[in-house]
């Protein structure tokens, strides 16, 4: 059986994934039912100075999509609105009771030294195993210069992360946010600052819908709305890519990444780990199906990394990472041809039309007796997948790698003679 056991920062927990900083941690009560669950360790919810915050009513927002639910999660809710005396109590005991399971402890309080200072030791008599500096939250707190508003300035990640690193003998986190041009600006401001770790990505700056009959952003407080942060599925190819961005960066090779945004099975988890993160952590996936899924994470992951002969995380984490290049050295020779299967084909003339309409003209409709049938035309075929993913039937349309006639990269091809004579060189013409 593959080794699921994790050590990312210093910090050890029985498997990678974690609940990430939220309303499923915002409580003992949850964190002990997340724990019982399965959960490996917990990011605690974002701890904040007393008097605690207020938020509003309603927080959330959902992008439901043809019948799927929450593909897209939007929240304008704040950092916890509880005591801290309450949250710093049950976390001692919660980590007195599972000493096996990561606690990990969120935090965010005004950017001064001074702050910083004051809360660290509280934090630290808990027992808890690390914190995380909440550099991310994109609404509220950063309009009280906390959060994203922190996150967005490099020389503030650093100067932060420098203090905790100097006040506490705790690993220190940097949560980032995705809020900004590039991610490798604030990753490299952590790592400065002394930064043990980041992990990535908070919630992206979002207005999920608007209400036509209040005439005001979605959700609808009292008849006005805010931006929110989003998550969930629909953010996970934006987190895969500020992950990859990071793991493959020469200078920040060695920073371990705790990777989270829209992880929701196995697939999703074995993804994050691939493209760099050593740890992972989850929200949205938790709060629409409850704290078992973790269950189905744990087995679908450990069962592919047995058929894949990977003994452990660190084996896994990072494998795709040499594989993630910039576009210049993409193979232009390299060529796909869509297939159509004609047994499955149910005739529904959507790879047509949408080729047809708005791609190459490779998709020829002909047919006997009234029936239709859609064949491709190779030599107009530019292999761009739009048929297969617009193609309802599972398994019905195909791309087929063709024999690979040579290696030219566009830096080769750039000042080639090839081009320069006009030929194009994908299609060798
Ligand atoms: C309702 C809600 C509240 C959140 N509160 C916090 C928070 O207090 N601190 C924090 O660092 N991130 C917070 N987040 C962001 C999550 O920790 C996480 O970064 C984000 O949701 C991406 O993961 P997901 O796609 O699995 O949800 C919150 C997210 C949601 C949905």
């Amino acid at each position: 059986m593959a080794d699921l056991k994790t050590e990312f920062a210093g910090i050890r927990s029985p498997n990678p994934f974690w609940l990430a900083s939220a309303p499923p941690t915002d409580k003992a009560y949850n964190v002990k039912r997340a724990f019982e669950a399965g959960w490996g360790g917990v990011v605690w919810k974002t701890l904040g100075e007393d008097p605690p915050v207020v938020n509003v009513s309603s927080r959330y927002g959902g992008l439901h999509h043809h019948g799927r639910k929450m593909i897209g999660f939007n929240n304008i809710e704040l950092i916890s609105d509880r005591p801290l005396a309450v949250n710093i109590a049950e976390i001692k005991a919660v980590k007195a009771a599972y000493p096996d399971r990561a606690v990990v402890v969120s935090l965010m309080v005004p950017c001064e030294e001074q702050s910083w200072r004051a809360i660290l030791p509280i934090v630290e008599e808990t027992g808890a195993d690390g914190i995380e500096l909440n550099f991310g939250c994109p609404h509220g707190m950063s309009e009280r210069n906390m959060g994203a508003a922190v996150g967005q300035v490099p020389e503030y990640v650093e100067m932060v992360t420098r203090w905790c690193k100097q006040f506490t003998r705790m690993p220190v986190i940097v949560k980032l946010t995705p809020n900004v041009t590039d991610i490798l600006m604030p990753a490299r401001a952590a790592l400065r600052g002394g930064a043990d770790a980041v992990s990535l990505i908070n919630t992206v700056q979002s207005i999920i819908g608007v209400d036509l009959d209040q005439m005001a952003p979605m959700p609808v407080v009292d008849g006005m709305g805010t931006h929110g942060g989003y998550c969930g599925p629909a953010v996970k190819p934006i987190a895969l890519r500020m992950v990859g961005e990071i793991a493959r960066d020469p200078g920040l090779a060695h920073l371990p990444i705790s990777g989270m945004g829209g992880i929701e099975t196995w697939r999703d988890a074995a993804e994050f780990l691939a493209m760099g993160a050593s740890a992972l952590q989850v929200c949205t996936a938790a709060m629409h199906y409850g704290f078992r899924i973790v269950q189905d994470m744990i087995d679908g992951l450990s069962a592919w990394m047995d058929e894949k002969g990977y003994q452990d995380i660190h084996a896994l984490s990072g494998r795709a990472v040499r594989n993630y290049v910039p576009w210049n050295t993409l193979n232009l020779k390299f060529r796909t041809i869509a297939h159509i299967d004609q047994e499955r084909c149910v005739g529904c003339g959507l790879c047509h039309i949408a080729c047809e309409d708005t791609s190459h003209q490779a998709i020829a409709v002909g047919g006997v007796s009234g029936a239709r049938r859609y064949d491709v035309i190779e030599s107009e075929c530019v292999g761009c997948n739009l048929c297969a993913h617009v193609c309802p039937v599972a398994e019905c349309i195909t791309m087929q790698p063709q024999p690979v006639d040579g290696h030219v990269t566009w830096r080769e091809y750039e000042h080639s003679a090839e081009r320069l004579a006009g030929c194009s060189v994908a299609h060798g013409v």
